[in-house]
């Protein structure tokens, strides 16, 4: 598909792309982030799971720069790794979360895709098993989080993953390019790609990490962002795709996951 080599060769020279999804990925998106709303606080309170960094998290869990100054959301997330212990609870039998776990599995898709892409744009060796350790994120801006004292509803950072797949329900996500801001500018069905930075050790400092942040909105509104994180299988041996040296990214990995204010991953 012409569009998906178009978006691997923009990630390789700049770090940023701009990606279609099918309509079924569309509906299942509309399901999440329109269900959200309906789930209870205690079925939230119950399907939470902060050693994994799994299930549902409060407003202000989690920080992008300073760790008293937190993002203005509430957090779902869902990883493919912990699905299997998670069976018991009746919320997984839920109109929400089937739309999650479809939408994982075509996103996971499109992500292995998109990383054999790009390690093709520069001639190395495909990523096995990137669903193994990647996982989906909702993070809900409520109405009362804006207009306050802060710029950012989401301080600048970059996301320390190897690529983000980003697709929010309204503006307010701008990349950070030295001083200016720059507003990302999607279609309803386009989704933004973002290089972290294990891409830019992967690639031997040939790609960027794409810095980025939420903007407060000017009057209170409520806001989503589903996210996809890709990370490496921790088990395959990875190598620099110019030096051609091994790269550890284990450690990378779970340095730059518990610097948002997570607990270290648990992968098995
Ligand atoms: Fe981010």
């Amino acid at each position: 598909m012409n569009h998906i080599k178009a978006c691997c060769a923009s990630i390789a020279r700049t770090g940023f792309g701009i990606l279609q999804i099918s309509e079924a990925m569309l509906e299942d998106y509309k399901k999440i982030v329109d269900g959200y709303s309906t789930i209870s606080p205690a079925t939230k309170a119950s399907f939470s799971f902060a050693n994994d960094t799994d299930g549902f998290f409060p407003f202000g869990a989690e920080y992008s720069s300073l760790e008293d100054q937190p993002d203005l959301c509430e957090r779902f997330c869902y990883w493919p790794a912990h699905s299997s212990k998670r069976k018991a609870f009746e919320f997984t039998r839920s109109e929400f979360f089937a739309a999650v776990e479809a939408f994982e599995q075509r996103v996971s898709a499109l992500a292995q895709e998109l990383m054999d892409g790009v390690c093709a744009e520069f001639g190395a060796t495909s990523l096995t098993a990137l669903r193994a350790a990647s996982y989906l994120q909702l993070c809900v801006y409520g109405a009362s989080s804006g207009p306050g004292e802060r710029q950012f509803a989401q301080d600048p950072h970059e996301d320390g993953h190897m690529l983000s797949f980003i697709k929010p329900t309204r503006d307010g996500l701008v990349l950070v390019r030295g001083s200016s801001l720059e507003p990302v500018r999607l279609l309803e069905n386009e989704v933004a790609i973002l290089a972290g930075s294990l891409l830019t050790e992967l690639s031997d400092y040939a790609i960027p990490a794409a810095y980025h942040a939420v903007l407060t909105p000017r009057t209170p509104m409520t806001r989503s962002s589903l996210i996809y994180f890709v990370n490496p299988d921790p088990e395959q041996a990875l190598t620099g795709f110019f030096r051609h040296r091994p790269i550890d990214l284990k450690s990378a990995i779970n340095a730059r996951h518990i610097g948002f204010g997570n607990q270290p991953l648990q992968l098995t």
